[in-house]
């Protein structure tokens, strides 16, 4: 039922005749249409229309044979040599004793995690806190865990699924690497994996660090790193 009466709306609307446009084009009508809508009768209008047209190609063709202004614009793309400049580039250098405003970054301990010598540093650039630590972990869940796993063990949720795997953090070697090394890693990538210097500012990246040394002591702590008075409390928990 509802379909017969759908297909029957649809038909009449189909059949209607459309106001204007089959009235417009037959020729006794022509008067009539342009008293109604103001057209000129399309018969006159015609031969203009085209002729404009025309004009309007010609000058196009015309103008672009010679002028091609929005093609080659007089500007430098990155990169690109001038001969205007004595050493060629048109890239050019900053002026001596120019200092950068509001982003210096002249902490370079703080900023790449390397010492003066150019070795990674081993002490945090300041001190580490709980809130440090804990803003750390929350970091490492979001951008660390889902490869390295929330331990650190290597087997996150990717790599389940087939990413490389990374080492451990628990292995000796990167037990003993200096924190300023594992804060490289995350601004310049290592290898397969990519950097982070993007989405992880400094100060959190050094959060993460820390939290990543906090990983490393759980995996491998021993008694003697539980503080006596939780001893007690550790051994009643057995
Ligand atoms: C997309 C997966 C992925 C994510 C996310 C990721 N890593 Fe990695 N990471 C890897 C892989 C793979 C390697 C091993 C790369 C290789 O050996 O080529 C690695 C290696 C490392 C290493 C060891 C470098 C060495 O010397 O062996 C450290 C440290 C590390 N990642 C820290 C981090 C930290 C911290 C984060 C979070 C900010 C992070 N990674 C996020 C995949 C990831």
């Amino acid at each position: 039922m509802p379909t017969e009466t759908g297909d029957r709306s649809r038909e009449s609307e189909v059949g209607r005749p459309r106001p204007g446009v089959g009235a417009g084009h037959a020729r006794p009508a022509a008067h009539l249409d342009r008293a109604k809508v103001g057209r000129t009768p399309s018969s006159a209008r015609d031969p203009l229309v085209a002729l404009f047209a025309l004009a309007a190609v010609l000058l196009a063709l015309a103008s672009s044979a010679c002028r091609q202004d929005m093609h080659d614009q007089p500007k430098y793309i990155p990169l690109r040599p001038s001969d205007f400049f004595a050493d060629g580039r048109s890239e050019r250098p900053l002026a001596e004793g120019t200092v950068a405003r509001g982003h210096l970054n002249g902490d370079a301990e703080y900023y790449t995690g390397k010492g003066p010598d150019g070795q990674p540093v081993e002490a945090f650039p300041f001190p580490v806190t709980k809130d440090i630590i804990e803003r750390g972990g929350q970091r490492f869940d979001i951008y660390c865990a889902p490869c390295h796993g929330r331990l650190g063990d290597g087997g996150g949720m990717i790599v389940r699924r087939g990413f490389r795997r990374p080492p451990s953090y628990h292995i000796d070697r990167l037990r003993n690497a200096p924190s300023g090394y594992l804060y490289g890693v995350i601004s310049s990538g290592f290898g397969a994996m990519q950097d982070y210097a993007a989405q992880i500012e400094p100060r959190d990246r050094w959060a993460i660090v820390a939290y990543v040394r906090a990983l490393q002591l759980s995996q491998n702590a021993s008694i003697g790193d539980v503080p006596p008075e939780a001893r007690e409390q550790l051994e009643a928990r057995k």
